[in-house]
């Protein structure tokens, strides 16, 4: 089935889009988990996945993008939806940067029941680690937004530990 898309409403804010399109992700006791789990620096899981949810949305409103306002809202917020945290020293986590896309779809086909096109998206936000290219504008906006925000916080982070090294020293 085509997507239906249209412009984003400029009177919407991204976090109206989210809400509006989300509210049964957003109410999920599964949150918790990502709530719970670092993904960069001190972001969690959920942090992150809303930041990036939030930035496709603007970069489709601001490059006057139509866009699945849907599709785009829901498989952004669930691209990282593999639920465990990556940072635990169990030894398959070594792959998590090229697994992770695929066991966040099987969760949100299992939790949600998502379609074919946010699980498209959500299998391809790694391009070109995982060499997977997006194939729909929405798949593309979340491989991008998704990379934005990856970059602010891994920077953020670093600045914070060295801010709390220098304290220390202190
Ligand atoms: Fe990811
Ligand atoms: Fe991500």
């Amino acid at each position: 089935m085509k997507p239906q898309r249209s412009q984003t409403s400029p009177d919407s804010t991204p976090a109206d889009l989210i809400n509006q399109h989300c509210a049964d992700i957003l109410a999920s006791p599964t949150m918790g988990i990502e709530a719970r789990c670092i993904q960069h620096g001190t972001t969690s899981v959920l942090e992150h996945s809303v930041a990036v949810a939030a930035m496709a949305i603007t970069l489709a409103t601001r490059c006057h993008i139509a866009v699945d306002e849907q599709a785009l809202t829901r498989g952004s917020l669930l691209h990282d939806y593999f639920l465990y945290d990556w940072h635990d020293p169990e030894p398959w986590h070594r792959l998590h940067g090229f697994r992770h896309p695929f066991i966040a779809c099987d969760n949100a086909i299992r939790d949600f029941g998502i379609g074919t096109h946010e699980q498209s998206m959500i299998r391809t936000h790694m391009f070109p680690l995982v060499p997977l290219p997006p194939t729909t504008r929405e798949a593309w906006l979340l491989c991008i937004a998704d990379k934005i925000v990856a970059t602010g916080e891994t920077v953020e982070g670093f600045h914070d530990r060295i801010a709390s090294r220098k304290e220390a020293r202190a």
